[in-house]
């Protein structure tokens, strides 16, 4: 243990988790048409399926909330979160919003100006690409190829490729591209940072075409403790400088707060100058998620934001939190189970068409490893693969990813270095039984964003 940081708080209140036996985990499970998404919290007994919202909130925070102001316009809390969010970006503007994607249904349609418009990033989260697609746009994904070697050592594995980016720009015409989005953490490639040096490379790329440059910031404490540690140039500086520089290089901010602002829901939109542009945003809000002093939050919601946003750059949090990450991924390692490497921000994800090679990508690989690990130990991953993926909109083929991962992903402050044994040791007697793991086919399967409801049968 000496080789990990050491828990930078205690635990002062517990939420009691048991674990059903054996014969009801296959019991759930098939009730669940063998699909993690549709069981019952109660029936899980370690809950990796996200860590978006799941984390624990710190005294501090619950106190804030006390102090809640519940204004409809101009609420003190909005103020305090404003004051916090200024700080930290040096953005002049600051709207809220009730998660991640609802800052995404504001802004998104306001940059599309025109029809078959593209925004390029090194990696659109599924609601991002989403948001994009209702709008009438199209999402291009720009990512480094050394983010599909998963057992290649590669520091920056969410880089924008950068050549590519230029090319798609000059392929497209830049006046056809709506916006550049920086994802970082990159979260479908494995929680993995982009690098200053990259992000100032992109960067430099939008203000050439003038194309607006958007951060996808749900992780970007994360990616900052990241760059401190890997990039030489940072070993230095502290992460609340590295965070504000990487927001300056952007005009505009979107976030889940459910991940790097440490609370349970809530979502920003930070805007760096561009006053017209905030108040196409401000009007745009008022239907969608709410007046924009609140944007669908309660005061005491933007309380513990106001609070989260400064706890989650606390540097003795975040070693603590990545060496968790880093922790599992070591057991995992040492066993001779192929992940990605190394691991990054959120999570572990383990590389599942590797291990069980048997079953063909359009059986879902990932989706019956993450089966077997919640019928071994009661943990539930989730799928990151084919199935996410989902069908070719013309053919109807299931597509094949890039890759077959089962992600687990550890909410913040929530589980101990104890926890995150148990998963291994599961995941490793699963690992041993590999060859046993079937294949599935689908008995029920909806239109568009399958995997949340999807239902199956096990290929005997
Ligand atoms: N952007 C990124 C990079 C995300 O990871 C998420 C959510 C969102 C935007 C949307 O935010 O959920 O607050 O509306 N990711 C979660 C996950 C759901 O499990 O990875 P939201």
């Amino acid at each position: 243990m000496q080789n990990y940081a050491r828990p930078p708080y205690k635990i002062k209140m517990v939420e009691p988790i048991s674990l059903i036996s054996k014969e009801e985990r296959i019991q759930r499970l098939k009730e669940a048409g063998y699909n993690p998404f549709r069981l019952r919290s109660e029936d899980v007994y370690i809950d990796l399926l996200t860590d978006s919202g799941t984390g624990a909130m710190s005294h501090f925070q619950w106190a804030a909330m006390m102090q809640g102001d519940e204004a409809y316009a101009g609420s003190r809390s909005f103020f305090h979160l404003e004051k916090v969010f200024k700080e930290i970006s040096g953005y002049k503007y600051v709207i809220p919003a009730h998660q991640g994607r609802g800052a995404e249904q504001v802004v998104i349609p306001e940059l599309i100006t025109k029809d078959n418009m593209y925004f390029i990033s090194n990696y659109h989260f599924d609601t991002t690409r989403a948001h994009v697609e209702i709008a009438g746009a199209r999402a291009i994904d720009c990512v480094v190829e050394e983010c599909f070697e998963t057992e290649k050592y590669y520091p920056f594995k969410g880089n924008f490729d950068i050549e590519k980016l230029e090319e798609i720009i000059n392929e497209k015409g830049k006046e056809n591209i709506a916006g550049i989005i920086m994802t970082i953490t990159n979260n479908s490639a494995g929680g993995q940072p982009v690098s200053m040096k990259n992000m100032k490379s992109v960067a430099k790329i939008a203000k050439k075409y003038g194309i607006r440059l958007l951060i996808d910031g749900a992780r970007y404490a994360e990616n900052s403790y990241l760059i401190k540690l890997r990039e030489e140039e940072y070993h230095n500086k502290s992460v609340r400088e590295i965070a504000k520089e990487t927001l300056q290089l952007a005009d505009i901010f979107l976030m889940s707060s459910k991940k790097d602002g440490l609370v349970n829901i809530g979502g920003l939109i930070g805007i760096k100058n561009d006053f017209k542009f905030y108040q196409q945003c401000q009007t745009a809000i008022v239907p969608k998620e709410g007046f924009p002093t609140y944007g669908g939050l309660a005061g005491r919601d933007m309380e513990a934001l106001a609070v989260g946003l400064k706890e989650a750059l606390d540097e003795s949090y975040l070693a603590y939190r990545i060496d968790e990450v880093k922790y599992l991924g070591d057991l995992l390692r040492d066993a001779g189970i192929p992940i990605q490497y190394p691991t990054g921000g959120h999570a572990v994800f383990v590389d599942c068409g590797a291990i069980v090679p048997h079953i063909p990508y359009d059986q879902f690989p990932a989706q019956a490893v993450c089966n077997a690990l919640y019928i071994e130990g009661g943990i539930r991953p989730v799928e990151i693969g084919s199935l996410l993926l989902g069908r070719d909109p013309d053919t109807r083929e299931n597509l094949k990813a890039s890759k077959e991962f089962m992600r687990l992903t550890i909410p913040r402050r929530t589980y101990t270095f104890e926890h995150l044994k148990y998963v291994a040791d599961c995941l490793i007697n699963v690992y041993k039984n590999r060859n046993q793991i079937k294949g599935l086919r689908f008995a029920y399967e909806s239109p568009i964003l399958r995997h949340f409801t999807a239902q199956f049968e096990v290929v005997e």
